[in-house]
């Protein structure tokens, strides 16, 4: 299937240092992309850059802070430099702390910018500094959303509501930037990453998701990566605006 090869493409993955930006970035390069996994750690970003070396692409070292716009522009700009003009961008970093969970009155101004910060705002600034790139090639651009972006989550407010923003983002960008360029989103569902280390060490927790998900288990990121490798594709040529659940079946109840 030569529409799903991204040879010759350049791809960002944001988040791509651990969890299902880890996987993405891998899922990107054994399609044939190169591809810049950015986040804040170097020394996980340069473990990161390596794995995606030995599946064959070409790869740099850059982090970035999304929720710092200056950031954003010098690492987009760095990758530029290092691969090329970008022709896919994963907007997948995201975060969700024990202090912004919790019922409303107790969660506080300050943690409720810091996730929409990141997850939401975040994400807009990088596809702002990429938009120029993205035209010019006829890219892609795919958000990594969640379930809570489909749904409610008790005591997850910031998260949902960056999360419900996403998946707008996602409709409003992919009018305005049609026909050139595609946008779309990806919601996962519950995933083993260090994000949910707290649900899936918690057996009652992990058993009571387990039972609420039809496939009776949490996914891989690999099967979140798929999803994304496919959107960010040419098989997905008439696919724009879409969210694409990758989440057992858990919003089919
Ligand atoms: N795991 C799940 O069950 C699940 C379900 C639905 C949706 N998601 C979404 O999937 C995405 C990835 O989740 P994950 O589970 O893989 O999380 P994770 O394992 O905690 O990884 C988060 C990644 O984001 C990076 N990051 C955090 N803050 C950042 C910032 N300000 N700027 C740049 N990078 C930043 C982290 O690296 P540094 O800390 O070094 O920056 C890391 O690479 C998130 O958007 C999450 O909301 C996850």
């Amino acid at each position: 299937m030569d529409a799903f090869d991204l040879s010759g493409r350049t791809a960002v993955v944001t988040g791509g240092s651990r969890g299902i930006g880890r996987a993405i970035a891998h899922g990107l390069a054994a399609a044939g992309a190169d591809v810049a996994p950015l986040a804040r750690s170097r020394d996980d970003v340069a473990a990161v850059a390596d794995e995606v070396r030995e599946r064959g692409a070409a790869s740099t070292v850059t982090t970035c802070d999304v929720s710092d716009e200056d950031d954003v522009r010098a690492a987009f700009a760095e990758v530029r430099q290092a691969l090329g003009p970008l022709d896919i961008v994963v907007n997948n970093a995201g975060v969700n702390p024990d202090a912004a969970l919790g019922p409303p009155e107790a969660v506080d101004s300050d943690d409720f910018d810091f996730v929409t910060d990141v997850n939401l705002a975040g994400a807009f600034a990088c596809a702002r500094v990429a938009a120029e790139d993205l035209h010019d090639r006829g890219g892609s651009l795919v958000n990594v959303a969640s379930v809570g972006g489909l749904v409610g989550l008790p005591r997850q407010h910031p998260y949902v509501a960056s999360k419900h923003g996403l998946v707008g983002l996602t409709k409003s960008m992919a009018l305005d930037w049609a026909p050139d360029v595609r946008v779309n989103c990806v919601a996962p569902g519950y995933v083993a990453t260090d994000l949910t280390e707290g649900l899936t060490e918690n057996e009652e927790l992990a058993a009571s998701i387990r039972e609420r998900t039809p496939l009776d288990r949490f996914a891989d990121p690999e099967e979140v990566a798929g999803p994304v490798v496919f959107l960010a594709s040419d098989a997905a040529s008439y696919v724009t605006g879409a969210t694409l659940t990758a989440d057992g079946g858990w919003t089919a109840r």
